[in-house]
């Protein structure tokens, strides 16, 4: 089976076999499965968050599970529950379109909602955890049904149990072996809006609306989001391709000393955060290409398949391309870049 339309940078690689799950039922049948149940599995979402290096051996579970749905309403709160199977952009319309504002700064993130928790998905200012009540998977092991809060998620900066092997996060992880059925979303009433980022405060100045809507701000990110990020199914790209990464703040002093225009953040636990864009940016990297492979002319830490469909970049080229802007990151600043997407 291709998938070159099933992962957003639009590499072509092959799924041996590949099985579609509308439903619970799906999977427990497939699990019950004398041929299949056993086999090894690959969770596929909306594939907005890999790089495919290679054809998919294991047998890959495409998960397609819709619904939405208003599961409980306190006067702190809005709980929304939708299928693992959606895509992001078009739930957090929904919910806005139903009276159920909190998820509009994530406005536009490509990929599904059981996509979402796995790498915590986060822009300007809001992170899924913080929008976070439950969510409801199966253990592709032993077929049986679970549900974890966002403590058991184990939530980090682009990351959770779902991105560590058994073991990894406290003796627990979950990579490989759990299948995202539903996600239910914990929306605080009343809305407050999130405005702290630069980019926002930037609209809040160009329109003179400093108290927008819901929606407005919804706008303003899609418009924010369109201006400086390509659109995979123009560009093949997979979002950041690098983690933002924290230093001490003696190390950031130290690279401040050097280069004074360095884009940091103070974070609450004292360490500082690094701009990757900025660092890959400052090593001249911003519009380069190497074979297929790209690095955005509007954000560098967006690499992106120059190929177009028809010549497409392998993920050999662009992890080649990855590695060479770690290096030279590395030898600039002294700081390893740690890729952002799953790498299969
Ligand atoms: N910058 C440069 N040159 C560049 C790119 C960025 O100098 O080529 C500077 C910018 O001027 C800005 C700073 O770096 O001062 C930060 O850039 P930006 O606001 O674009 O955000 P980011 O840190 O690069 C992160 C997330 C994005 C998210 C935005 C907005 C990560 C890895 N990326 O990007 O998330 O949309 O903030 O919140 O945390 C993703 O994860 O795939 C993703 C797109």
């Amino acid at each position: 089976v291709p998938l070159q339309q099933h992962n957003s940078f639009g590499i072509v690689a092959r799924a041996q076999h590949l099985v579609r799950i509308a439903s619970e039922a799906d999977v427990t049948a497939l699990l019950a499965d004398a041929a299949w149940g056993g086999a090894p599995k690959f969770v596929l979402g909306g594939g907005s968050n890999i790089v495919l290096t290679g054809d998919v051996k294991p047998l890959v579970l495409k998960v397609e599970i819709k619904g939405r749905r208003l599961v409980e309403e306190t006067p702190r709160a809005w709980v929304l529950e939708a299928g693992a199977g959606e895509v992001w952009h078009d739930t957090v319309r929904w919910m806005l379109d139903q009276g159920y504002p909190g998820l509009e700064n994530m406005a536009l993130i490509p990929g599904t909602v059981g996509g979402a928790p796995v790498q915590n998905i986060g822009a300007y200012g809001v992170e899924l955890q913080d929008r976070f009540d439950s969510l409801d998977a199966i253990d592709l092991v032993t077929g049986r049904a679970f549900t974890l809060d966002a403590g058991q998620c184990a939530f980090g900066y682009r990351d959770s149990v779902f991105k560590h092997a058994a073991g990894g996060v406290n003796g627990f992880g979950l990579a490989g072996r759990a299948l995202i059925t539903r996600v239910r979303f914990r929306l605080p009433r009343p809305w407050k809006p999130v405005l702290g980022y630069l980019d926002l405060e930037r609209k809040m100045a160009e329109t003179g609306n400093s108290t927008p809507s819901p929606t407005e701000i919804f706008d303003w990110i899609c418009a924010i989001r369109s201006a400086k990020l390509p659109d995979w199914r123009v560009l093949g790209n997979a979002g950041s391709f690098f983690k933002n990464p924290t230093v001490t703040p003696e190390q950031c002093a130290d690279i401040i000393a050097r280069d004074p225009k360095i884009v940091h953040y103070p974070m609450a636990d004292g360490s500082i955060k690094l701009a990757a864009g900025w660092l890959i940016d400052a090593c001249g990297w911003k519009g380069k290409t190497v074979g297929n492979a790209g690095v955005y002319e509007k954000q560098a830490l967006v690499l992106v398949n120059r190929g177009g469909p028809a010549h497409p970049a392998t993920g050999g080229e662009v992890m080649t391309l990855a590695k060479a802007i770690q290096t030279s990151v590395y030898e600039r600043f002294g700081i390893r870049l740690e890729p952002e997407p799953v790498v299969v």
